[in-house]
Protein backbone atom coordinates (compact mmCIF):
# COMPACT_ATOMS: atom_id res chain seq x y z
CA UNK A 1 0.00 0.00 0.00
CA UNK A 2 0.97 3.53 -0.40
CA UNK A 3 1.78 5.66 2.27
CA UNK A 4 -1.35 6.84 3.21
CA UNK A 5 -0.18 10.88 3.46
CA UNK A 6 -0.83 10.61 -1.04
CA UNK A 7 -4.38 9.84 -0.23
CA UNK A 8 -7.36 12.28 -1.38
CA UNK A 9 -8.16 12.45 2.37
CA UNK A 10 -4.40 13.68 3.52
CA UNK A 11 -3.86 15.62 0.65
CA UNK A 12 -7.09 17.78 0.12
CA UNK A 13 -10.27 16.93 2.42
CA UNK A 14 -8.06 15.91 5.61
CA UNK A 15 -7.53 19.37 6.68
CA UNK A 16 -11.30 19.94 6.10
CA UNK A 17 -12.73 16.44 7.67
CA UNK A 18 -10.00 15.33 9.55
CA UNK A 19 -12.16 15.69 12.86
CA UNK A 20 -15.06 14.05 11.12
CA UNK A 21 -13.07 11.05 10.10
CA UNK A 22 -11.84 7.97 12.07
CA UNK A 23 -7.91 7.19 10.98
CA UNK A 24 -7.85 4.36 13.57
CA UNK A 25 -10.85 2.76 12.07
CA UNK A 26 -9.61 3.14 8.31
CA UNK A 27 -5.72 1.69 9.56
CA UNK A 28 -7.45 -0.95 11.42
CA UNK A 29 -10.15 -1.72 8.33
CA UNK A 30 -6.67 -1.77 5.86
CA UNK A 31 -5.36 -4.27 8.08
CA UNK A 32 -8.14 -6.60 8.29
CA UNK A 33 -8.36 -7.19 4.62
CA UNK A 34 -6.02 -9.64 2.60
CA UNK A 35 -5.73 -7.56 -0.21
CA UNK A 36 -3.41 -9.39 -2.37
CA UNK A 37 -5.52 -12.62 -2.24
CA UNK A 38 -8.44 -10.02 -2.93
CA UNK A 39 -7.73 -8.67 -5.71
CA UNK A 40 -6.33 -11.86 -7.40
CA UNK A 41 -9.51 -13.44 -6.72
CA UNK A 42 -11.03 -10.04 -8.56
CA UNK A 43 -9.34 -9.38 -11.27
CA UNK A 44 -10.01 -11.16 -14.59
CA UNK A 45 -6.55 -11.00 -16.94
CA UNK A 46 -8.74 -10.42 -20.03
CA UNK A 47 -9.39 -6.77 -18.52
CA UNK A 48 -7.99 -4.41 -20.60
CA UNK A 49 -7.82 -0.85 -18.50
CA UNK A 50 -8.47 1.59 -21.15
CA UNK A 51 -6.12 4.74 -21.13
CA UNK A 52 -8.34 7.56 -19.24
CA UNK A 53 -8.38 5.03 -16.36
CA UNK A 54 -4.80 3.89 -16.01
CA UNK A 55 -3.32 7.50 -16.33
CA UNK A 56 -5.61 10.06 -14.33
CA UNK A 57 -4.92 9.88 -10.68
CA UNK A 58 -8.84 10.41 -9.68
CA UNK A 59 -9.19 12.78 -6.11
CA UNK A 60 -5.62 13.34 -6.72
CA UNK A 61 -4.98 9.44 -5.64
CA UNK A 62 -1.70 7.97 -7.07
CA UNK A 63 -3.00 5.52 -9.70
CA UNK A 64 -6.60 6.03 -9.49
CA UNK A 65 -9.06 3.67 -8.55
CA UNK A 66 -6.18 0.94 -8.79
CA UNK A 67 -5.23 1.15 -5.47
CA UNK A 68 -5.56 0.42 -1.87
CA UNK A 69 -5.89 3.94 -0.96
CA UNK A 70 -8.84 4.87 -3.19
CA UNK A 71 -10.93 1.91 -2.13
CA UNK A 72 -10.19 2.68 1.60
CA UNK A 73 -11.00 6.43 1.65
CA UNK A 74 -13.82 6.36 -1.49
CA UNK A 75 -16.52 5.73 1.67
CA UNK A 76 -15.23 7.82 4.41
CA UNK A 77 -15.23 10.66 2.27
CA UNK A 78 -17.97 9.98 -0.02
CA UNK A 79 -20.65 10.06 2.75
CA UNK A 80 -19.60 14.41 3.38
CA UNK A 81 -19.76 15.11 -0.53
CA UNK A 82 -23.37 13.91 -1.75
CA UNK A 83 -25.49 16.63 0.26
CA UNK A 84 -28.22 17.01 1.77
CA UNK A 85 -26.89 12.96 2.21
CA UNK A 86 -25.32 10.20 1.02
CA UNK A 87 -27.92 7.66 1.45
CA UNK A 88 -30.87 10.30 0.51
CA UNK A 89 -29.24 10.92 -2.89
CA UNK A 90 -28.47 6.99 -3.35
CA UNK A 91 -32.34 6.66 -2.52
CA UNK A 92 -33.04 8.84 -5.25
CA UNK A 93 -31.97 6.09 -8.03
CA UNK A 94 -33.48 2.95 -5.80
CA UNK A 95 -36.64 4.44 -5.31
CA UNK A 96 -36.77 5.72 -8.97
CA UNK A 97 -37.23 1.85 -10.06
CA UNK A 98 -40.52 1.12 -11.64
CA UNK A 99 -42.18 -2.87 -11.31
CA UNK A 100 -39.78 -5.51 -9.74
CA UNK A 101 -36.82 -6.23 -11.80
CA UNK A 102 -35.56 -9.72 -11.89
CA UNK A 103 -31.81 -8.72 -12.36
CA UNK A 104 -30.33 -5.86 -11.85
CA UNK A 105 -26.82 -4.42 -12.99
CA UNK A 106 -25.29 -1.68 -10.88
CA UNK A 107 -22.14 -0.29 -13.59
CA UNK A 108 -18.86 1.14 -11.73
CA UNK A 109 -20.33 0.23 -8.86
CA UNK A 110 -17.18 1.36 -6.75
CA UNK A 111 -17.57 -0.42 -3.21
CA UNK A 112 -21.01 -1.15 -3.68
CA UNK A 113 -23.27 1.04 -1.65
CA UNK A 114 -25.69 1.39 -3.91
CA UNK A 115 -25.29 -2.05 -5.56
CA UNK A 116 -26.68 -2.88 -1.88
CA UNK A 117 -29.32 -0.71 -1.28
CA UNK A 118 -30.81 -2.37 -4.83
CA UNK A 119 -30.78 -5.85 -3.23
CA UNK A 120 -32.64 -4.39 0.11
CA UNK A 121 -34.94 -2.88 -2.18
CA UNK A 122 -35.57 -5.87 -4.39
CA UNK A 123 -34.67 -8.99 -2.40
CA UNK A 124 -36.05 -11.54 -4.74
CA UNK A 125 -33.28 -10.03 -7.98
CA UNK A 126 -30.21 -10.98 -8.68
CA UNK A 127 -28.11 -7.82 -8.17
CA UNK A 128 -24.32 -7.77 -10.05
CA UNK A 129 -21.88 -4.52 -9.47
CA UNK A 130 -19.32 -4.46 -12.07
CA UNK A 131 -16.34 -2.22 -11.97
CA UNK A 132 -12.82 -1.79 -13.49
CA UNK A 133 -11.25 -1.68 -10.24
CA UNK A 134 -9.94 -5.55 -7.99
CA UNK A 135 -9.41 -3.31 -4.92
CA UNK A 136 -12.94 -1.45 -5.38
CA UNK A 137 -14.47 -4.81 -5.78
CA UNK A 138 -12.35 -6.29 -3.06
CA UNK A 139 -13.72 -3.48 -0.71
CA UNK A 140 -17.41 -3.77 -2.29
CA UNK A 141 -17.15 -7.32 -1.52
CA UNK A 142 -15.89 -7.35 1.94
CA UNK A 143 -18.75 -4.71 2.93
CA UNK A 144 -21.48 -6.81 1.08
CA UNK A 145 -20.43 -9.73 3.79
CA UNK A 146 -20.36 -8.15 6.52
CA UNK A 147 -24.20 -6.68 5.39
CA UNK A 148 -24.68 -10.70 4.92
CA UNK A 149 -26.17 -9.20 1.60
CA UNK A 150 -26.07 -11.31 -1.16
CA UNK A 151 -24.89 -9.64 -4.78
CA UNK A 152 -22.47 -10.51 -6.80
CA UNK A 153 -19.49 -8.29 -8.47
CA UNK A 154 -17.57 -8.72 -11.48
CA UNK A 155 -14.60 -7.23 -12.93
CA UNK A 156 -15.06 -5.60 -15.80
CA UNK A 157 -15.37 -2.86 -18.11
CA UNK A 158 -18.60 -0.86 -19.16
CA UNK A 159 -18.23 -0.38 -22.28
CA UNK A 160 -17.49 -3.53 -23.06
CA UNK A 161 -19.03 -6.02 -20.04
CA UNK A 162 -19.23 -9.15 -22.09
CA UNK A 163 -22.19 -9.97 -20.58
CA UNK A 164 -25.19 -10.93 -22.55
CA UNK A 165 -27.45 -8.99 -24.52
CA UNK A 166 -30.96 -8.55 -23.30
CA UNK A 167 -30.30 -9.60 -19.40
CA UNK A 168 -31.22 -7.23 -17.50
CA UNK A 169 -34.34 -6.00 -16.11
CA UNK A 170 -32.68 -2.57 -14.85
CA UNK A 171 -29.25 -1.25 -15.34
CA UNK A 172 -27.85 1.64 -13.13
CA UNK A 173 -24.79 3.64 -12.95
CA UNK A 174 -23.97 5.96 -9.76
CA UNK A 175 -21.04 8.63 -10.23
CA UNK A 176 -19.63 7.20 -13.21
CA UNK A 177 -19.99 9.51 -15.85
CA UNK A 178 -18.37 12.65 -14.26
CA UNK A 179 -15.15 10.10 -14.05
CA UNK A 180 -15.03 9.20 -17.46
CA UNK A 181 -14.09 11.63 -20.98
CA UNK A 182 -17.83 12.10 -22.45
CA UNK A 183 -16.67 9.56 -25.54
CA UNK A 184 -16.75 6.66 -22.85
CA UNK A 185 -20.12 7.52 -21.21
CA UNK A 186 -21.58 7.43 -24.60
CA UNK A 187 -20.32 4.19 -25.42
CA UNK A 188 -21.03 2.93 -21.80
CA UNK A 189 -24.90 3.79 -22.64
CA UNK A 190 -24.83 1.83 -26.20
CA UNK A 191 -23.34 -1.06 -23.86
CA UNK A 192 -26.51 -0.74 -21.20
CA UNK A 193 -28.76 -0.62 -23.98
CA UNK A 194 -27.30 -3.80 -25.52
CA UNK A 195 -27.84 -5.19 -21.39
CA UNK A 196 -31.48 -4.24 -21.38
CA UNK A 197 -34.59 -6.44 -21.87
CA UNK A 198 -37.20 -4.56 -24.16
CA UNK A 199 -38.40 -2.13 -21.95
CA UNK A 200 -35.85 -2.29 -19.34
CA UNK A 201 -35.20 0.74 -17.50
CA UNK A 202 -32.03 2.83 -17.52
CA UNK A 203 -30.81 4.97 -14.45
CA UNK A 204 -28.19 7.04 -14.31
CA UNK A 205 -27.43 9.01 -10.93
CA UNK A 206 -24.66 11.76 -10.84
CA UNK A 207 -23.48 15.49 -10.76
CA UNK A 208 -25.69 17.62 -12.02
CA UNK A 209 -24.03 19.29 -15.33
CA UNK A 210 -26.35 22.55 -15.09
CA UNK A 211 -25.25 23.17 -11.52
CA UNK A 212 -21.37 22.07 -12.10
CA UNK A 213 -21.61 24.56 -15.24
CA UNK A 214 -22.78 27.19 -12.55
CA UNK A 215 -19.99 26.78 -10.21
CA UNK A 216 -17.28 25.96 -11.68
CA UNK A 217 -15.03 25.93 -8.80
CA UNK A 218 -16.51 23.07 -7.50
CA UNK A 219 -15.28 21.00 -10.47
CA UNK A 220 -11.35 22.20 -9.32
CA UNK A 221 -12.28 21.26 -5.63
CA UNK A 222 -12.95 17.09 -6.29
CA UNK A 223 -10.13 16.56 -7.91
CA UNK A 224 -11.75 15.13 -11.43
CA UNK A 225 -9.69 14.77 -14.32
CA UNK A 226 -13.10 14.53 -16.68
CA UNK A 227 -15.90 16.54 -14.40
CA UNK A 228 -15.21 20.10 -16.76
CA UNK A 229 -16.40 17.59 -19.86
CA UNK A 230 -19.12 15.83 -18.20
CA UNK A 231 -20.25 19.45 -16.58
CA UNK A 232 -20.25 21.00 -20.38
CA UNK A 233 -22.34 17.65 -21.86
CA UNK A 234 -25.98 16.44 -21.31
CA UNK A 235 -26.86 12.95 -20.56
CA UNK A 236 -30.48 13.27 -21.72
CA UNK A 237 -28.94 13.93 -25.69
CA UNK A 238 -26.56 10.78 -24.68
CA UNK A 239 -29.39 8.73 -23.76
CA UNK A 240 -31.36 9.81 -26.73
CA UNK A 241 -28.58 9.10 -29.21
CA UNK A 242 -28.20 5.77 -27.27
CA UNK A 243 -31.45 5.15 -28.18
CA UNK A 244 -33.28 5.49 -25.33
CA UNK A 245 -37.12 6.74 -25.16
CA UNK A 246 -38.61 7.74 -22.12
CA UNK A 247 -35.98 10.30 -21.24
CA UNK A 248 -35.73 12.41 -18.50
CA UNK A 249 -33.71 14.13 -15.72
CA UNK A 250 -34.44 15.76 -12.14
CA UNK A 251 -32.60 17.27 -10.29
CA UNK A 252 -31.18 15.76 -6.81
CA UNK A 253 -31.26 18.54 -4.43
CA UNK A 254 -28.23 20.69 -6.10
CA UNK A 255 -25.57 19.03 -6.71
CA UNK A 256 -26.98 16.10 -8.77
CA UNK A 257 -29.35 14.78 -11.05
CA UNK A 258 -30.83 11.48 -11.80
CA UNK A 259 -31.46 10.73 -15.39
CA UNK A 260 -34.35 7.33 -16.07
CA UNK A 261 -34.72 6.18 -19.62
CA UNK A 262 -36.47 3.31 -21.16
CA UNK A 263 -34.77 0.57 -23.57
CA UNK A 264 -37.97 0.68 -26.27
CA UNK A 265 -39.91 -2.03 -26.88
CA UNK A 266 -39.94 -3.90 -30.84
CA UNK A 267 -43.01 -2.24 -32.65
CA UNK A 268 -44.67 -5.70 -32.60
CA UNK A 269 -45.10 -5.88 -28.65
CA UNK A 270 -45.72 -2.00 -28.54
CA UNK A 271 -48.75 -3.21 -30.73
CA UNK A 272 -49.53 -5.66 -28.23
CA UNK A 273 -49.71 -3.86 -25.40
CA UNK A 274 -52.06 -1.20 -27.00
CA UNK A 275 -54.34 -3.51 -28.08
CA UNK A 276 -53.74 -3.32 -31.64
CA UNK A 277 -53.72 -6.74 -32.05
CA UNK A 278 -57.37 -7.23 -31.38
CA UNK A 279 -57.60 -4.81 -34.49
CA UNK A 280 -58.11 -6.36 -37.97
CA UNK A 281 -54.66 -6.67 -39.88
CA UNK A 282 -54.96 -3.72 -42.89
CA UNK A 283 -55.24 -6.17 -45.27
CA UNK A 284 -58.02 -7.78 -43.46
CA UNK A 285 -60.03 -4.44 -43.71
CA UNK A 286 -62.89 -3.90 -46.17
CA UNK A 287 -62.38 -2.33 -49.35
CA UNK A 288 -63.48 1.40 -49.77
CA UNK A 289 -66.80 0.96 -51.90
CA UNK A 290 -67.21 3.32 -55.21
CA UNK A 291 -69.78 6.02 -54.49
C1 LIG B 1 -16.91 7.74 -8.25
S1 LIG B 1 -16.80 6.03 -8.28
C2 LIG B 1 -18.52 5.60 -8.07
C3 LIG B 1 -18.68 4.28 -7.37
C4 LIG B 1 -20.08 3.88 -7.02
N1 LIG B 1 -20.92 3.73 -8.18
C5 LIG B 1 -20.71 4.85 -6.05
O1 LIG B 1 -21.80 5.33 -6.35
O2 LIG B 1 -20.14 5.11 -5.01
C6 LIG B 1 -16.54 5.61 -9.98
C7 LIG B 1 -16.27 4.14 -10.17
O3 LIG B 1 -16.35 3.88 -11.56
C8 LIG B 1 -15.36 2.92 -11.88
N2 LIG B 1 -15.13 3.02 -13.33
C9 LIG B 1 -14.63 4.04 -14.05
N3 LIG B 1 -14.61 3.74 -15.36
C10 LIG B 1 -15.15 2.50 -15.48
C11 LIG B 1 -15.42 1.64 -16.58
N4 LIG B 1 -15.15 1.99 -17.85
N5 LIG B 1 -15.96 0.43 -16.33
C12 LIG B 1 -16.25 0.04 -15.07
N6 LIG B 1 -16.01 0.81 -14.00
C13 LIG B 1 -15.47 2.03 -14.19
C14 LIG B 1 -14.19 3.29 -11.00
O4 LIG B 1 -13.30 2.21 -10.84
C15 LIG B 1 -14.91 3.67 -9.72
O5 LIG B 1 -15.04 2.60 -8.85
Amino acid sequence: MATPSKTLFEQFLAPIFSHLIDRDALVRLRDSIDWEAGVAEFTNPQVIYPNYYKTSNFHGVKNGYLSTDAALTYDPITQYVLPPGETWVRESLVKAIQGVPRRILDLGCGTGTTTQMLKRRFPGAEVMGLDLSPQMLVMADHKARAAAVEVTFRHGNAMATGLAAAAFDVVCATLLFHETPPAVAKTILAEAFRLLTPGGQLLVLDGNQRTLRATDWLNTVFEEPFIRDYSQGNVDAWLGYAGFEAVRTEDVFWLNQLSSARKPLPLVERGAAAGVEDRPAPDQLPLPQPA
